[in-house]
């Protein structure tokens, strides 16, 4: 059986209008860089936008974290970044936060989701994009795919995937090196839950089939402000999700996105959102946001990918964004009032804390 590595690597260098979309000769840049560079390297790529986010899917036998792949796209991302200055794009550049490469761009500013699969007979997956929110966006509809039988069936009729699944869950917190915790479900699933209601903190890293030990699951973790040590965009997370036979359906991995959650980002990084599913290439609006993810669903073999399939692209999820629109409207009503806009310690800008100093100096203590 031939092992695969399947790469998907996000980067934000630019956008038209603000963070709304990349432009189309970006795009072509960043897709003609890697068809001509990939060329003996990558066995097939894909190259997508979900809002102001440029997401490229590569296919090769290199395996995970490989300098050769990762200096491939960072370079495409560069290059396109030359574009978007030319072109005077809004925040050309903008993930591309460390300029020296040391072997790999995990902990540079761009996304990175990526597994060495052993690929079987047949090989359905997910490649999700969201924008406008931050990587703990996934916990609620992973949990719920991988834990619940109220949204996968599999966990009621299919023996294998009974048998549960291991979390692999990170604290970005901590940010001198990766720290992680493995947990089990089903027997730890309050454990899991107690983690991952945190999502400005822990982040679901991977998940693994624990009938096969296969990986199903990587998502991507960097929050760019730990990077930065500064705002300088959300951190907009892709994911990668194996799917059918030992592991959940596709449909059971989509299942948790009709809940909309509300997840952190949209304007300015600093409120909450709906997260709503939307088509491949939606581009940006209302109130910078609202929160997107996308879902683009392939087949491969040996590498060859087959054109993508466009989960969120149906009239069942016309009404799940309807109702996403609608709730987002609720939550706008209260504009920066108590639950509408995160906490101090998430907000992404520096303003509100200089605002503070200032009128601490105005506190009184009044006397007895
Ligand atoms: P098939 O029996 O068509 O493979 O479908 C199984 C399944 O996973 C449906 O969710
Ligand atoms: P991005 O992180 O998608 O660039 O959005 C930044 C922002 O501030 C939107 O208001
Ligand atoms: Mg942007
Ligand atoms: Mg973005």
């Amino acid at each position: 059986m031939a092992k695969i590595t399947l790469s998907i690597i996000k980067a934000d260098v630019g956008s038209i209008g603000g963070h709304i979309k990349p432009s189309q000769k970006l795009l072509e840049t960043v897709s003609n860089y890697i068809k001509e560079k990939g060329r003996g390297l990558i066995i097939d790529y894909y190259i997508g936008h979900t809002g102001d986010d440029i997401a490229i899917l590569t296919t090769h036998k290199k395996g995970v974290l490989n300098p050769k792949i990762h200096k491939l796209c960072l370079d495409a991302f560069l290059t396109g970044t030359k574009i978007a200055k030319a072109q005077g794009l809004y925040g050309a550049g903008q993930d591309l936060l460390v300029s020296a490469f040391s072997g790999n761009v995990k902990g540079m500013g761009p996304q990175v989701a990526e597994m060495e699969i052993e690929e079987r007979p047949a090989e359905p997956f997910l490649m999700f994009m969201a924008d406008k929110t931050e990587p703990g966006a996934f916990n609620l509809p992973l949990y719920l795919a991988f834990t619940d039988p109220m949204h996968n069936a599999g966990l009621i009729l299919s023996p294998k995937v009974k048998e549960g699944f291991k979390f692999v869950i990170m604290d970005v917190s901590y940010t001198k090196v990766d720290k992680i915790i493995e947990l089990k479900a089903p027997e730890e699933i309050y454990d899991i839950a107690a983690l991952l209601r945190d999502t400005g903190r822990f982040v679901v890293e991977s998940i693994f089939s624990r009938a096969s030990g296969e990986q199903v699951v990587s998502a991507s973790t960097t929050r760019l402000h730990n990077i930065a040590g500064k705002y300088v965009g959300k951190d907009d997370p892709v994911m990668l999700v194996r799917t059918q036979k030992d592991f959940p359906a596709t449909g059971e991995i989509l299942s948790p996105y009709t809940i909309t959650p509300l997840v952190a980002g949209f304007m300015r990084g600093s409120h909450n959102s709906p997260l709503m599913p939307v088509k491949k290439n939606t581009s940006i609006s209302f109130f910078d946001g609202p929160a997107i993810v996308s879902c683009l669903a392939f087949c491969e073999k040996e590498g060859k990918l087959t054109e993508s399939a466009d989960t969120f692209d149906h009239p069942y999820w016309d009404y799940v964004r309807e109702q996403a629109a609608q709730e987002t409207q609720e939550l706008r009503r209260q504009g920066f009032f108590g639950a509408a806009m995160l906490p101090m310690s998430e907000l992404e800008y520096t303003g509100v804390m200089e605002t503070l100093k200032e009128l601490e100096k105005r506190f009184k203590i009044r006397k007895k």
